[in-house]
């Protein structure tokens, strides 16, 4: 079966060291979803054409097509190549104020160009330590019940990401993952989304990718910083492809 591997590139690399990086995974026949940046998808695309790995963007615009200066329709990712697309990571929602409204246009916009979601959710540290990251990832989920029913059986999957892990070094323990991976299931089911896969994404690195894939409700990892570099990547693939 295996578990799937996502990896966010963020704002890194380069086209030259993207291409490398999507050949070398293309040649090993591995199946992840990459996320480059926007200038890099159009050559990543071609560079994984045969291969069994995923294309996506880090975002998308909530636009369609017309003057929206800097933006990037859904239909000009289609059209890149890509297959998927993240909506709602929290380096968006944090670092440029996009909150319900603003994500469930960019679902939409997505699902109609034939792009799959990932949605992001998760809780800073200030909301786990006023005890409320159920509340918070509950709200987060709220948008996708908003979708049309048939809709949101085209996502691609649910990530946790606990904001405080993100690029910090600091992973939620496999305890606290796993927990709440499991109250995220619970909430899809009531909404028909029982078999969305959800990833767990925050410091996930080759030391703790299998403690993290070895809870019950974790479908597989969303890695940033570790998924820069072919060898770690290639580690945490290698756990999510046993099991
Ligand atoms: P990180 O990023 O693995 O560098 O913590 C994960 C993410 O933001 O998707």
């Amino acid at each position: 079966m295996g578990k799937i591997v996502a990896a966010n590139w963020k704002m890194n690399l380069r086209r030259q060291s993207g291409c490398e990086l999507a050949s070398a995974l293309k040649n090993d026949g591995r199946d992840c979803w990459l996320f480059p940046a926007y200038p890099h998808l159009a050559l990543v695309h071609d560079a994984l054409i045969g291969g069994a790995l995923k294309l996506g963007a880090q975002d998308v615009s909530p636009e369609e097509d017309g003057a929206f200066t800097g933006d990037v329709s859904a239909e000009m990712l289609a059209d890149a190549g890509c297959t998927l697309v993240l909506v709602g990571h929290s380096e968006r929602r944090h670092g440029h104020g996009e909150h319900g409204a603003t994500l469930l246009l960019k679902l939409k916009r997505a699902l109609r160009a034939g792009l799959k979601p990932v949605y992001c959710v998760g809780e800073t540290l200030a909301e786990r330590k006023d005890g409320k990251a159920r509340e918070v990832v509950t709200e987060h989920l709220a948008t996708l019940i908003e979708l049309a029913a048939p809709d949101r059986n085209e996502l691609a999957a649910v990530a946790y990401e606990p904001v405080w892990a993100i690029g910090t070094g600091e992973t939620a323990t496999p305890e606290q993952a796993g927990e709440m991976h499991a109250f995220i299931r619970g909430e899809l089911a009531k909404h028909g989304m029982k078999s969305l896969p959800i990833l767990y994404g925050g410091s996930v690195k080759p030391e703790n990718a299998r403690d993290l894939m070895t809870q019950p409700n974790v479908d597989g990892v969303l890695v940033g910083g570790a998924s820069l570099e072919l060898e770690s990547l290639r580690a945490i693939d290698d756990v999510a492809r046993e099991m």
